[in-house]
C-alpha cells in the first residue's frame, strides 16, 4: 500500500559540512510531489535520506525524523535494506544491470527477497513492463540484454525492475534529464500512471515538468555556495506557478535566480 511521508527536522551532513538543515514536510499516499530547486541546493541529498540511501555514503550522517505512516525509519532495530525495498529509487542515468537480461533485470529484486516458480516470475516480468509501458516494445526479446535498449526504453526497464518489488513510495531523482523528449513524456505518462499504486516524488530541474506530473511542489534555496540547503516552501503546484508565497521561489520559476 502507498504510504504517507512525515518528515521533522531533518538535517543531513557529508562528514562536518551541513548540506541540508531542518527540512520538515508530509507526502500524501498516492500523489506525485517534484522538488525544484538550484543545483547544490540538496534535493538529492534529501531524497535519499527517505530510504535511508544517504548513509551510504561515507560520512554521511543524518538527523530528525522520517515517518512512513507509523513507522519511524531511522528508529531503532529497523533494518535500512527493508527500507530501501519499501522506499524504492530510480535514478538519473538509466542505470540496468548490464549483464543481465531485460526479464533478469525486472525480477532482480523479487528473486532476492523469496523463491518463485517460473509461471511466478513470467507473471512479475510481464505486470511490470506492461506497467511500465514497455512490454509492448520488448515482449520479444525478453532474454537479451537490457543495456541493448534505448535510454528511454532503459529508463521505464530500470522503472519496471523498481516496481517489482512493490515498493510502497517511488523516489525518481532526475529521472529524464538523460533522455529525449519522446521519451520523457513517455515517462511522464507512467507517473501518471503509477501514482495510483505509489507515493511518488521526484527531482526535477524542468519546471514544465514539474508543473505537469505533479500535484505538489516543493522549492529548495541555498542562501550561498557552501552554505546548508533549505526548504523554502511546499505547496499545491498551482499555486507553486502561479502565486507562491516566497520571493525567492518566484523569482527562481520566473528564472531571476541568481
Ligand atoms: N558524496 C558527497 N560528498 C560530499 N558532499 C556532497 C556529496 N554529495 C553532495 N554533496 C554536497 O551536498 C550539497 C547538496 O548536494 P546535492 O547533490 O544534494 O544537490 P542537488 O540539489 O541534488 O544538486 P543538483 O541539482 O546539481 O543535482 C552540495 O553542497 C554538494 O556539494
Ligand atoms: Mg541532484
Amino acid at each position: 500500500m502507498a504510504k504517507r511521508i512525515d518528515v521533522t527536522g531533518l538535517t543531513a551532513y557529508y562528514g562536518t559540512h551541513k548540506a541540508i538543515d531542518d527540512i520538515s514536510m508530509h507526502v500524501e499516499p498516492k500523489s506525485v510531489t517534484a522538488f525544484i530547486g538550484p543545483s547544490g541546493c540538496g534535493k538529492s541529498t534529501f531524497l535519499r535520506t527517505l530510504n535511508r540511501m544517504h548513509e551510504v555514503t561515507p560520512g554521511g550522517r543524518v538527523e530528525g525524523r522520517v515517518m512512513l505512516d507509523n513507522e519511524d525509519l531511522y528508529g531503532p532495530g529497523v533494518d535500512p535494506v527493508q527500507v530501501r525495498r519499501t522506499v524504492g529509487m530510480v535514478f538519473q542515468r538509466p542505470n540496468p544491470f548490464p549483464t543481465m537480461s531485460i526479464y533478469e533485470n525486472v525480477i532482480a529484486g523479487p528473486r532476492l527477497n523469496g523463491s518463485y516458480k517460473k509461471s511466478e516470475l513470467d507473471d512479475i516480468v510481464e505486470r511490470n513492463l506492461r506497467g511500465a509501458n514497455l512490454w509492448n516494445e520488448v515482449k520479444d526479446r525478453l532474454h537479451k540484454p537490457g543495456a541493448g535498449l534505448s535510454g528511454g526504453q532503459q529508463q521505464r526497464l530500470c522503472i519496471a525492475r523498481a516496481t517489482a518489488v512493490e515498493p510502497e513510495v517511488l523516489l525518481m531523482d532526475e529521472p529524464c534529464s538523460a533522455l529525449d523528449p519522446i521519451s520523457t513524456l513517455a515517462i511522464e505518462d507512467l507517473i501518471a500512471q503509477l501514482k495510483s499504486r505509489f507515493t511518488i516524488v521526484i527531482v526535477t530541474h524542468n519546471m514544465q515538468q514539474a508543473a505537469r506530473v505533479s500535484e505538489r511542489t516543493a522549492f529548495f534555496n541555498l542562501e550561498a555556495v557552501g552554505r546548508p540547503g533549505k526548504l523554502i516552501e511546499i505547496d499545491d503546484t498551482d499555486r507553486i506557478f502561479s502565486n507562491p508565497s516566497e520571493q525567492a521561489t518566484e523569482d527562481y520559476i520566473s528564472g531571476r535566480f541568481g
